[in-house]
């Protein structure tokens, strides 16, 4: 665990920006981490120099060159980051807007007729556009419903929607409301098994800050990361798609190189503070593992955030000494069960007798920082069958410590006690 290295836990935070005080409201802990995980001081570095060039890519001269080395090498970074057979990964304007993008392929490229199949687990981002995109493609778009006591969806609730005729799948790999990741490779076989052909897209942006990605042995089609979440920054968005999905026809310039995805001029710093992030993730594996080569420091790395964040996520459910843990609080009800076993990052809670804002707020002024999920656009699909109109979302990342699990412990109990 990171928290057992000497001296690894202070020279993991002292990577990262605004560790423990929020430029604007001064100390505070940081458990908004679903909202946007902290951004890493390499990261901000990377993002200044590259504002300030002014060189495009494709001249004949050092300064392009160098924007095209940082474009490749970010590339090559984001296709190790997820070790993806093959395929191409892209660079757009948000995780939403990757997701569109790639439903809209997917929808558009696959043989007409046929369905379109999701779950009622996933965010918007990936639900609003396989809607849109079965209604302007004339199919019929459907739910395979997630689980309300357990927060999560199975490969057997997609067998029981499925049928041959699937064109477009999605899965969410991570839900940002109930916590709980879904068994990704287990889902993927299904959906091949009765639908060899179907385009599969996947929503990874709640899960990739939480441990390794690995699609080298999962059969899907697309794949979307929002940097913001994984410790890069604002102002892009990551995809993967597939060669058969990069054989469909899509959006491109007339005499383009065949297989591009993006559109126009890039922000080369982009590319640049994804590997800034891989760096990172290498650096952190290397705390871990003698094993050579970049990738598999990537994969210890992420097995080192999954065991420190599995350990935090089992104070904050269980307690820390003699403080109770978000389980054994009267009165609390925790969205999607109250189990550790598939949980990632994420534990939300409703508290009888008290709205959801009022505990944001005092935490708030305990100086810690969650946010209030509610049942509207966002989060309804999950709060709403459960008869919640909103719940309190505590989210947690790998520079999260014990301590300050203990410190939110400290303030729900006297929160709870009436304080
Ligand atoms: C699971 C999931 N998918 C998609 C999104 C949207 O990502 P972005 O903000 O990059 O558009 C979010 C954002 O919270 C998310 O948690």
């Amino acid at each position: 665990m990171i928290a057992d290295r000497p001296g690894l836990m202070d020279a993991v935070r002292s990577r990262f920006a605004h560790v423990d005080a929020c430029p604007f409201a001064g100390p505070r802990i940081y458990f908004e981490n679903a909202g946007g995980a902290l951004h890493l001081k390499s990261v901000i570095e990377t993002s200044a120099a590259f504002a300030g060039y002014p060189d495009n890519q494709g001249r004949d001269n050092p300064a392009s060159a160098a924007m095209m080395a940082a474009i490749d090498r970010g590339r090559s970074d984001m296709a190790l980051f997820l070790n993806a057979p093959g395929g191409r990964v892209f660079v757009g304007e948000s995780g939403t807007e990757v997701l569109f993008r790639l439903v809209r392929t997917a929808a558009l490229g696959a043989p007409r007729g046929g369905v379109m199949l999701g779950s009622t687990l996933e965010h918007p981002a990936l639900s609003s556009a396989m809607a849109r995109w079965a209604e302007v493609t004339g199919r019929p778009h459907l739910m395979v419903p997630h689980d309300d006591a357990t927060g999560t969806v199975t490969a057997a609730d997609y067998r029981a929607r499925l049928s041959p005729d699937v064109r477009v799948a999605s899965i969410i790999h991570a839900s940002p409301v109930t916590g709980r990741v879904v068994d990704l490779a287990a889902i993927a076989a299904e959906i091949r098994r009765v639908a060899p052909g179907a385009l599969i897209i996947v929503d990874g942006i709640q899960h990739a800050s939480h441990g390794a990605v690995d699609l080298s042995a999962i059969d899907i089609d697309g794949y979307a990361l929002s940097p913001y979440k994984m410790f890069s920054r604002h102002g892009y968005g990551v995809g993967w798609a597939s060669d058969r999905l990069t054989a469909c026809t899509r959006d491109q310039l007339i005499g383009a190189p065949a297989g591009g995805w993006e559109l126009g001029t890039r922000d080369a710093g982009s590319y640049a503070t994804f590997s800034d992030v891989v760096d990172y993730l290498d650096w952190l594996g290397s705390q871990f593992t003698t094993e050579d080569g970049r990738r598999a420091r990537i994969a210890a790395a992420g097995r080192a955030i999954a065991a420190h964040e599995r350990e935090l996520l089992r104070a904050m459910l269980e307690g820390v000494g003699n403080l109770p843990g978000l389980g054994r609080i009267a009165g609390l009800r925790l969205i999607g069960g109250a189990g550790l076993e598939g949980r990632e990052g994420v534990v939300s809670f409703a508290m009888a007798g008290r709205q959801s804002a009022e505990v944001v707020a005092f935490l708030g002024a305990r100086g810690i920082r969650v946010h209030q999920r509610k049942a509207d656009h966002y989060s309804g699909n999950v709060l709403r069958p459960l008869g919640l109109a909103d719940c309190v979302r505590v989210s947690v990342c790998h520079y999260n410590t014990l301590g300050e699990v203990a410190e939110l412990l400290a303030a729900m109990r006297d929160l709870a006690d009436g304080a």
